[in-house]
């Protein structure tokens, strides 16, 4: 073969590799509303930046017929390019290959750029369109699933981990994407479940679809699975793009500095007749959150999951930071199992990869009731405590309003090495409301006055004394567990003078082999 004959040769290879599973099933692909694995890698990476691996990949298996079967690159697409700038590992699994199920030396090509990632120190990004194991070769298969496995947990706190589900995404290999620390799923055309409709149906007798099994918004609304939810692929490439420019390629760097216009000293002026007068008046959190940030850009994550918590990425002065704030709009903005969960996970995500934390508190506290109490919110919001008790990133708080009980402890306070915490004019910190407290404390006395007005006199008397004395910051502040007493409208330029003098901040915990967080 001649030279020419020889690069016409890889050529030839290389354009049947990208066909995958053949024109029919790219076709059927794209009649189903979703992309090829080589499209969204070209839409997620930056142009022209895509370097491929494996391409020549073919799988080895001889059972079922499988062995007249052979398509190159064996259902995966996998390889290095750059978002940004920044270098990024990929996999892309290509559902036209056996239903992008998962061989012996697919998972050979995914564990390949996990490993090369991990050496780089560069972020890790999991396309997932799959069948799950590859039916005709049993126990290879499996082991696969297990060594991607373990390097994600490997991996875990080392190098982000994003994983995008863009198609069926079932049994086992739902662990991957529950590894990473970040799932995406687009509606409508995908579903992650342990078991599908099928199986549910022969155990339990439910009948149920896919998408109302483990579609999108059954993951973005009532398991928390997903992080986000996106319209279509498209928008959900672009989030994992967006998501990035916030995060460290690795744990040992800072996160990427962006540039801004918005001025450090901005004052918003309307903070500071922002808190409702009437303390049980609830008000958007978010509103607050736009107005100090660059440019009121946040990108929250969980945005659908229990939103009495808002969690997400910002930039002040064009440094990331991790905002975790109560929301007085949904259910008073109370610490519940779910909220608890989302926080913790988010604060811990944080702390891994040095990005600092913001708290804004409005909390009433823990909600009561037996549906919680059963649920186990003991050990949840342990997990919270927890994680803002570990946590060594700068840690910054502001108190604009309720910071009732043990939620004043849990919410990044100065007792959990809170470093810099900041009140409002506005805040009540205290261990309980005034009107349980004068329950509690003169329960007898209230009984004893029989006589309505006499009664309610008492009652307004007593909370207005309470008030007074613990409905505000200064008490707090008196003990110097409040730093300051700020102006709501100079909120923006605190905090950032705040995190300019932690930049440099370091703090360790306890040597030990890892601690034992309440899971
Ligand atoms: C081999 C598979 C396959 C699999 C699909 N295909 N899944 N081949 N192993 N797991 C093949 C089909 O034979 C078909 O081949 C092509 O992929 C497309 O599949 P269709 O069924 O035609 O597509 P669709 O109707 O869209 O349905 C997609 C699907 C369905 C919902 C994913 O294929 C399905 O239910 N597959 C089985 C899913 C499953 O039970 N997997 C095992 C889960 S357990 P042709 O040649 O016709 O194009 C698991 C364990 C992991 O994964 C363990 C980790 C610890």
């Amino acid at each position: 073969m001649g030279f020419e004959d020889k690069i016409k040769e890889l050529l030839d290879k290389r354009e049947l590799a990208k066909l995958g599973g053949g024109k029919k099933r790219i076709d059927s692909q794209h009649a189903k509303g979703k992309l090829t694995a080589r499209e969204r890698i070209d839409l997620l990476l930056d142009e022209g930046s895509f370097e491929e691996f494996d391409m020549f990949v073919t799988h080895r298996c001889k059972d079922f017929g499988l062995e007249n079967q052979i398509y190159m690159s064996d259902g995966v697409v996998t390889g290095h390019g750059t978002i940004d700038g920044r270098v990024v590992y990929v996999f892309s699994q290509d559902f036209t290959v056996f239903g992008g199920s998962l061989s012996e030396t697919y998972a050979n090509k995914i564990c390949k750029v996990m490993d090369q990632a991990m050496k780089v120190g560069a972020p890790v990004i999991g396309i997932n369109d799959s069948g799950g194991a590859r039916i005709q070769e049993g126990v290879t298969s499996l082991a696969g699933y297990a060594e991607i496995f373990e390097r994600n947990i490997l991996a875990s706190g080392v190098i982000p981990q994003i994983s995008a589900i863009f198609g069926p995404c079932a049994g086992g290999a739902v662990y991957s994407p529950a590894l990473t620390d970040f799932i995406v799923m687009s509606k409508k055309t995908s579903n992650m479940f342990v078991t599908g409709p099928k199986v549910v149906k022969t155990v339990t007798g439910e009948v149920v679809t896919d998408e109302e099994l483990g579609g999108a918004m059954v993951h973005g609304t009532k398991s928390g699975v997903a992080h986000f939810v996106a319209d279509d692929e498209k928008e959900g490439i672009s989030l994992i793009r967006k998501l990035l420019s916030f995060l460290p390629q690795n744990n040992l760097e800072d996160p990427p500095i962006a540039l801004t216009a918005d001025p450090i000293d901005r004052l918003e002026d309307s903070l500071n007749y922002f808190i409702p007068e009437n303390p049980n008046k609830p008000y958007d959190m978010k509103d607050v959150i736009h107005a100090i940030v660059d440019t009121a850009e946040f990108l929250e994550i969980q945005r659908l999951y229990a939103p009495n918590i808002i969690t997400g990425f910002a930039r002040f002065n064009g440094m990331p930071v991790g905002i975790v704030a109560n929301q007085p709009n949904y259910l008073a903005g109370v610490l519940d199992i779910n909220a608890s969960r989302k926080a913790a996970r988010f604060v811990r995500f944080c702390d891994g990869f040095n990005i600092p934390l913001l708290t804004l508190v409005d909390v009433p506290g823990f909600l009561p009731g037996t549906t919680q109490e059963y649920g186990g919110i003991i050990i949840h919001g342990a997990k919270l405590l927890f994680a803002y008790g570990e946590a060594t990133v700068p840690k910054v708080t502001v108190i604009l309003r309720k910071a009732y009980g043990g939620a004043y402890d849990v919410m990044s306070s100065k007792h959990l090495r809170g470093d810099i915490n900041y009140a409002w004019p506005t805040a009540e910190i205290a261990v309980m409301g005034p009107k349980g407290a004068i329950e509690v404390l003169h329960s007898k006395k209230i009984a004893e006055l029989t006589d309505p007005d006499e009664r309610a006199a008492f009652i307004t008397k007593a909370e207005s004394e309470y008030k007074d004395k613990f409905a505000n910051p200064y008490n707090a502040a008196r003990y110097g567990f409040i730093d300051d007493v700020i102006e709501p409208r100079n909120t923006r330029f605190r905090i950032i003078r705040a995190l300019q003098a932690l930049a440099t901040k370091k703090d360790s915990n306890p040597p030990k082999k890892h601690s034992n967080i309440p899971l």
